[in-house]
C-alpha cells in the first residue's frame, strides 16, 4: 500500500484571483506531491506501510517520516478548508462559539490574521477546538500540527512562503487578508460539529 496525493476539491484556477492557478499547480502538484512521494520512499518495506496517515502523524518520532506525513495531512486539511465563492462568516453554533470566545467574528478574524502573519518562518495558523469545548488560535512551526495533541483542528492557513510567494511575494499579510475570501465556513462548521 502506498499513500496517494488527494485530488484538489476544485480546479487549479478556481481560487483565482486570490490564489492563482500557478500557485496551486506548484503548491499541490509539486510541494504536496513531493511530501507524498517522500513518505512513500521512507516507509517502503517498513511496518509503517500498513498504517494510516493519521496514525503515522500521531506516533512518528521527530524526523523526516513525521515531517512528510504531517505535511501531507496539513496540506490536505488546508486545501479542503478553501473553496471558490466562499468567505463571509460562519453561522449556527460555531458563530455563537466564536462570538463568546473572541468577542466577535471581526475580533476572531483579526486575531487569527495576526497569528498567521507573526508566525516566524515557515508554519501554520490554526483555529482549534480545545478539549473543554472552547476555541483557540494556535501557530505551529514547519510541519507541526495540532493532530499530535488533544485539540481538534477546524481551520488552517498555510504561511510557508510557497503558499503565497508567487502571488504576493513577501507580502504575507496581504495573502492572509485575501485568504478570508476563500474560507469554506460550511466545511469548518461541519468539522466543529463532528
Ligand atoms: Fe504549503
Amino acid at each position: 500500500m502506498s499513500f496517494e496525493l488527494p485530488e484538489l476539491p476544485y480546479s487549479t484556477d478556481a481560487l483565482a484571483p486570490w490564489i492563482s492557478k500557478e500557485t496551486l499547480e506548484l503548491h499541490h502538484g509539486k510541494h504536496h506531491k513531493a511530501y507524498v512521494d517522500n513518505l512513500n520512499g521512507l516507509v517502503a518495506g517498513t511496518e509503517l506501510e500498513s498504517k494510516s496517515l493519521e496514525e503515522i502523524v500521531r506516533t512518528a518520532a521527530p524526523g523526516p517520516i513525521f515531517n512528510n506525513a504531517a505535511q501531507i495531512w496539513n496540506h490536505t486539511f488546508y486545501f479542503e478548508s478553501l473553496s471558490p465563492n466562499a468567505g463571509g462568516e460562519p453561522s449556527g453554533t460555531l458563530a455563537g462559539r466564536i462570538a463568546s470566545d473572541f468577542g466577535s467574528f471581526a475580533d476572531f478574524r483579526a486575531k487569527f490574521s495576526e497569528t498567521a502573519v507573526k508566525t516566524f518562518g515557515a508554519g501554520w495558523a490554526w483555529l482549534v477546538r480545545k478539549p473543554d469545548g472552547t476555541l483557540a488560535i494556535v501557530s505551529t512551526s514547519n510541519a507541526a500540527t495540532p493532530l499530535t495533541g488533544e485539540d481538534i483542528p477546524l481551520l488552517t492557513c498555510d504561511v510557508w512562503e510557497h503558499a503565497y510567494y508567487v502571488d504576493y511575494r513577501n507580502r504575507r499579510a496581504e495573502y492572509v487578508e485575501k485568504f478570508w475570501n476563500l474560507v469554506d465556513w460550511e466545511k469548518i462548521e461541519n468539522r466543529f460539529g463532528e
